[in-house]
């Protein structure tokens, strides 16, 4: 298994491109399972979790071709089931239930585990695939969704813990093929919501208010081949951010998206940095120290729960005591232990960190978790005193990419051991 280096105190400028968002790209390359033609993607990130969503269209039975960051789909002729061997590395994989319930009317897809961060359900995925008048069961660790006609309606799919996002795209999916007006209530409002609703009227389905949190889809008896670039990576970009307030002077951040990091961006300026935003860029740069923050995460256009292990990376530097506070995934903590074997001075109670600041990191053999923890253990190796070790890196490739080249590219001095596998 791989692991990544960080050897601490190197400090950080220059600029850096932000790769195409993975969690738009996921459920759009999904979407190319609603139509028969070929759709061409671009901006499409080089990551694991892209892979096995490639090989996922491939087993179900769809041409799909790549050169570097376009990926051509022709879902021509499919099958509508999805075994565990190839589902059960990455959680999204549910939503190709949307697309195939949508043109096949029927989807067998194997259940995602739970994870790290949590049990992860699917049950609004279900509430909003029977308000569409199918029937799901699951059985024998596989989910079955199907219908002999799927009809529109009104549902609300906020639950507990908020809207859900992939929920959302799965009943957006299934419902530009159904008959009629179908109404998401409680809808999730995230970009990537917008950006596959955006590839979807493309294709040409008829959705109004995605971006809202009341989305409408009237259905269409099909839909075409279309040609789309997939949206900058928010939680990649901002992900950078915290580096380069962590240890940078002066990084611009290129193709970005300022909108979508407004939160990001207000949060980082409240500790006390300097952004000077442009239309597709972002300049950070350092303003003396670190101020201590409230933090909650909440849904979009809240701070997100992705960038909340790496906001806990920067607030181990801040003059003073920050909490920070998780309300979508509530046990997604598991960098605060690691975090501490760095050094840092933190406590949760309940579903808030209280961190300490300003602590000195010192290097640490540290253990990645889950995508986003993972990555807070690289942002805090790069002001830690001597060398982190991050094991298990094969988290932080799900979703960044190239990350280890990317920061030495700023300055930092990180590299990649390569592993070789056990026999
Ligand atoms: C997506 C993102 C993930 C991000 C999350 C929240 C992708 C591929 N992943 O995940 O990076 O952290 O949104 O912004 O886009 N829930 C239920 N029942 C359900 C579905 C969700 O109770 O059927 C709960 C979840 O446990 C969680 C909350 O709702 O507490 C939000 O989850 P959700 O928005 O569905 O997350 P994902 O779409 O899986």
């Amino acid at each position: 298994m791989d692991k990544i280096l960080v050897h601490g105190g190197r400090r950080l400028s220059g600029s850096v491109r932000i790769s195409g968002s993975k969690n738009s790209a996921l459920p759009i390359l999904a979407a190319t399972l609603l139509t028969a033609e070929p759709c061409v993607i671009h901006c499409v990130p080089d990551l694991s979790d892209i892979h096995y969503m490639l090989q996922i269209l491939s087993h179900l039975g769809a041409q799909v071709e790549r050169a570097s960051g376009t990926v051509t789909v022709q879902a021509d002729k499919i099958k509508t089931v999805a075994p565990y061997e190839i589902v059960r590395k990455m959680r999204a994989s549910v939503c190709v239930l949307g697309p195939l319930l949508g043109r096949h009317r029927e989807a067998k897809v194997s259940l995602p585990g739970g994870c790290v961060i949590g049990d992860r359900p699917i049950d609004l995925h279900l509430r909003g695939f029977r308000a569409l008048n199918a029937a799901c069961r699951v059985e024998a660790g596989d989910v079955k969704v199907f219908a002999d006609e799927l009809r529109g309606s009104t549902m609300n799919l906020e639950g507990k813990q908020g809207p859900t996002v992939l929920g959302t795209d799965n009943i957006m999916m299934a419902a530009t093929l159904a008959e009629g007006v179908t109404v998401i209530e409680g809808a999730a409002a995230e970009p990537e919501v917008v950006d596959l609703a955006n590839f979807l009227i493309k294709m040409g389905a008829k959705i109004e208010g995605a971006g809202t949190r009341r989305i409408s889809i009237e259905g269409v008896k099909q839909l075409h081949g279309t040609e789309h670039s997939v949206i900058p990576d928010r939680i990649e970009a901002g992900t950078f951010l915290v580096a380069a307030a962590l240890a940078g002077t002066e990084v611009t951040l290129r193709r970005v998206n300022p909108d979508h990091l407004f939160s990001i961006s207000n949060a980082l300026k409240e500790a006390g940095f300097i952004l000077e935003i442009q239309r597709d860029q972002i300049t950070l740069r350092s303003n003396g120290g670190v101020r201590p923050l409230e933090l909650i995460t909440e849904p979009y256009p809240g701070f997100p729960t992705d960038m909340q292990a790496q906001m806990c990376a920067l607030l181990n530097r801040a003059n003073g005591v920050s909490r920070v506070t998780e309300t979508v995934f509530p046990q997604r903590f598991m960098h605060i232990s690691e975090l501490k074997r760095m050094g840092a001075s933190i406590e949760l109670e309940g579903a808030t960190a209280i961190i300490h600041g300003a602590t000195e990191l010192s290097g640490a053999p540290v253990m990645a978790s889950d995508l986003r923890a993972s990555a807070a253990l690289v942002l805090a190796g790069l002001v830690a005193e001597g060398v982190t070790e991050v094991n298990r890196v094969y988290h932080i490739d799900r979703g960044y990419e190239s990350i280890d080249e990317k920061l030495a590219g700023l300055g930092a001095h990180i590299e990649r051991v390569k592993e070789p596998r056990p026999r």
